[in-house]
């Protein structure tokens, strides 16, 4: 279902985290550029997934089923982030502040540098993010955010559009590493992380059987590392544990099922 809205009013505060300085064009060879500098989040597998760590004003989406554990993975990544001094803004419009530190509790996070802002308005997290100048934002999901300018509701294709696009602005234009959490949805009514594939720099998807306590997360874009990458974790009590040598872990789990069989080491 596509849907497009006139937008009504809302003039000068559109993109606001553009660079301010106006654009010319520069010859590409005075470009300065080197390697893309690197954060590694030290959480090992999921830095190789990205090309080596995540990238100062990378735009990330992390797509995946309700319930599949996003913002537990986001969590322990801006856990991991914080602890290293930098400052992570995390956004979580669909639960509580309690809800979220309920969960940072089990999950033995308690870092001074990570934030959260229980917050769905688009106007009043980016004057937020003006005050508290992060290093990383995390936005628990892109779907619960809106533009109160916008006639359509938070979750529509022309809102999510919008607020993926007020952040990628304030990724590029000030060098803040944001990661959208988007929900995979069946209904046409909410849009799914799909629309945006083509605005981020990167694309992971969180895949999985909930009947198991595997979780795949997969790259299907990358602009700064390789795509077709998996990483595996196995959902616990205390969080998403990572599974260095998934082949391995599941040649053993599907030996145990089939009898007589036998492994030989070469
Ligand atoms: N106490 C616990 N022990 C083990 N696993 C748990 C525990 N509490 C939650 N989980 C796991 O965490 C998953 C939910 O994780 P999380 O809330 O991070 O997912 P999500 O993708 O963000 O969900 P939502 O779509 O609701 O935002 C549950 O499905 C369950 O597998
Ligand atoms: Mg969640």
């Amino acid at each position: 279902m596509l849907e497009e809205v006139e937008e009504r009013g809302a003039g000068a505060d559109r993109f606001e985290g553009r660079k301010s300085e106006s654009s010319r064009p520069v010859r590409i060879k005075e470009i300065a550029t080197g390697t893309t500098p690197r954060i590694c989040t030290n959480i090992r597998e999921f830095d190789r997934l990205v090309g080596g760590g995540i990238v100062p004003g990378g735009f990330t989406l992390v797509g995946g089923d309700p319930g599949i554990g996003k913002s537990t993975l986001m969590l322990q990544l801006s856990n991991s982030l914080a602890q290293q001094g930098l400052i992570v803004l995390y956004v979580c419009g669909e639960e509580s502040v309690e809800q979220t530190s309920l969960r940072a509790q089990r999950l033995n996070i308690d870092s001074d540098n990570l934030l959260l802002l229980c917050e769905t308005n688009f106007s009043v997290i980016a004057r937020h993010i003006e005050e508290v100048r992060p290093d990383v934002i995390i936005v628990d999901s892109v779907q619960i955010i809106y533009k109160s300018e916008l006639p359509s509701g938070p979750g529509s294709v022309t809102q999510v559009r919008e607020i993926a696009t007020e952040f990628m602005h304030i990724a590029k234009g000030k060098r803040i590493a944001t990661f959208l959490i988007g929900h995979v949805t069946k209904s046409g009514e909410i849009a799914g992380p799909r629309v945006l594939e083509h605005l981020v720099d990167t694309v992971l998807y969180f895949e999985g059987d909930r009947q198991h306590h595997y979780r795949m997360i997969r790259v299907v874009k990358n602009r700064f590392g390789p795509t077709d990458e998996v990483a595996v974790f196995q959902m616990a009590s205390t969080g998403l544990v990572e599974v260095p040598n998934p082949s391995q872990m599941f040649l053993e789990q599907r030996m145990k099922e089939v009898i007589g069989l036998s492994l030989i080491h070469i």
